[in-house]
């Protein structure tokens, strides 16, 4: 079996391709809904979440026949009804909030997330993973040439869209090399240095790629937009607003609490950590295996495999290639700037925009670790990680200049003694 159906990545990585967008045959009952996804007015949401409730019978039959449906159908009710209950609890802002989900949004969503293995509630990986299409597919992905399928609001819409479209494009750029990096395995054990300074290549095509599209944000999606429509990424983990979290009608599970919805929650950075061995911090490693829960099943596979040995960063240092470890030392600089940009952005859109509203920083941390602490907290384990390995050995270690001293050293003593033994004689 290939890498990409071994851990189900497609052409744009963890993004899936070809995405449908029409509601599967018999479940009309949501089409209303499907027409008003991105209304804005919070109250005829709700109640068009209420009117289109089928009959207990009926939604029952639908229910039971979930795994029968195709899977491109099984995305779409997947991510479609995420959206919804997401929205369905944010719809009238922050103040206002929704606790209990209707049995005709929660219990399909219950049961295609159990289908899937994946969370039964709204986060990160189907609202960029199933959320996209190309918008002439006889032309290359680019973020001119994609679309989302689901629109959050119609307020800033193309902002809104864009914010969406952005991180779709961030998965995709990563997303080119991730086959590389598996491959990159077989390389070291065959020591093909050839081809592994390939693979380092891609690896900083798309690190910086990354980066640049990063930096579109301001441009694209401007912080009042994002800060319009940030509340539905809001968890449910305020014991204020939700102190039993979420239910779902006619489920029986646990209350369902779930934290902010983010990036963080997708696999393709901790890919490139995995691949480079950035090593965090142990607390920090929590939130990363936190997130985790929200990986295809397959891709958190990936990330297990691509950090099983051999790993880049000992055999370049076991090497001492300087090809590869100039490479290597770039790659490392550019995962460093991708979160010093992502900082940049975290501080404009969210920290200077609460700021603005009068809301309290405290408020997105609750008692926990505020996440300016936590993102610091990554950037400093990244950094250290970049300066501290590599660097010192084909720099300043100083074995590379002991060496030398101590053979001239031994050399002159060996002199010393020679004469001495033959002035002896
Ligand atoms: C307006 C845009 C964005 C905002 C406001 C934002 C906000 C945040 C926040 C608040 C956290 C901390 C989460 C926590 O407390 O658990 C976080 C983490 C993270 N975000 Fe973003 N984010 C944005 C865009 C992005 C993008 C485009 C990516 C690209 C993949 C990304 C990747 C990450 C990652 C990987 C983490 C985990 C920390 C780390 O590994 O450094 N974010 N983000």
């Amino acid at each position: 079996m290939d890498i990409e159906s071994k851990y189900n990545i497609s052409s744009y990585g963890f993004l899936s391709e070809y995405n449908s967008e029409t509601m599967p045959l018999g479940w009309d009952y949501l089409l209303p809904l499907q027409e008003n996804i991105s209304v804005d007015d919070g109250e005829l949401f709700r109640k068009t979440v209420h009117k289109i409730a089928p009959p207990d019978n009926e939604l029952d039959q639908l229910i039971e026949r979930i795994p029968d449906l195709a899977l491109k159908d099984q995305k779409f009710l997947y991510a479609f009804l995420g959206v919804v209950q997401a929205k369905y609890v944010w719809a009238k802002g922050e103040k206002d909030t929704e606790a209990n989900i209707p049995k005709h949004i929660g219990k399909p969503l219950h049961a295609i997330g159990t289908i899937m293995k994946l969370p039964p509630f709204f986060n990160y990986y189907p609202c960029t993973g199933f959320n996209w299409n190309l918008k002439d597919p006889s032309k290359p992905f680019s973020l001119d040439n994609i679309r989302v399928i689901f629109s959050l609001k119609q307020k800033f819409r193309e902002h809104v869209d864009n914010f969406f479209l952005l991180h779709i494009a961030i998965e995709a750029a990563g997303g080119k090399c991730l086959a590389d990096m598996m491959k990159a395995k077989e390389y070291m054990i065959k020591r093909d240095n050839k081809k592994l300074v390939k693979v380092m290549e891609n690896v900083l095509t798309s690190i910086s790629n990354i980066v640049n599209i990063m930096k579109q944000f301001p441009v694209k999606c401007s912080p009042e937009a994002y800060y319009s429509f940030r509340h539905i990424f809001n968890g449910v983990y305020d014991k204020e607003k939700f102190p039993e979290g979420i239910k779902y009608e006619g489920v029986e599970c646990d209350p369902i609490l779930y934290p902010s919805v983010n990036a963080g929650q997708s696999p393709i950075i901790p890919a490139f950590d995995t691949f480079l061995g950035v090593e965090h911090q142990d607390n920090d490693k929590l939130i990363v295996h936190g997130n985790q829960q929200f990986y295809h099943p397959r891709h958190l596979q990936f990330i297990f495999d691509l950090g099983r040995a051999p790993v880049v960063k000992t055999y370049i240092e076991s090497i001492n290639n300087k090809e590869l470890t100039t490479l290597y030392q770039k790659c490392a600089e550019k995962i460093l700037n991708f979160r010093r940009v992502h900082y940049s952005i975290v501080k404009t859109y969210l920290y200077e925009k609460m700021k603005a509203h009068n809301v309290d920083l405290s408020d997105i941390a609750k008692g926990e670790r505020h996440p300016s602490d936590l993102l610091n907290s990554f950037i400093n384990s990244t950094q250290k990680n970049h300066v501290h390995t590599l660097q010192i050995k084909n720099r300043s270690n100083p074995g590379y200049i002991l060496i030398p001293i101590f053979v001239v050293l031994l050399s002159l003593i060996f002199m010393k003694f020679y004469k001495s033994l033959s002035q002896g004689h």
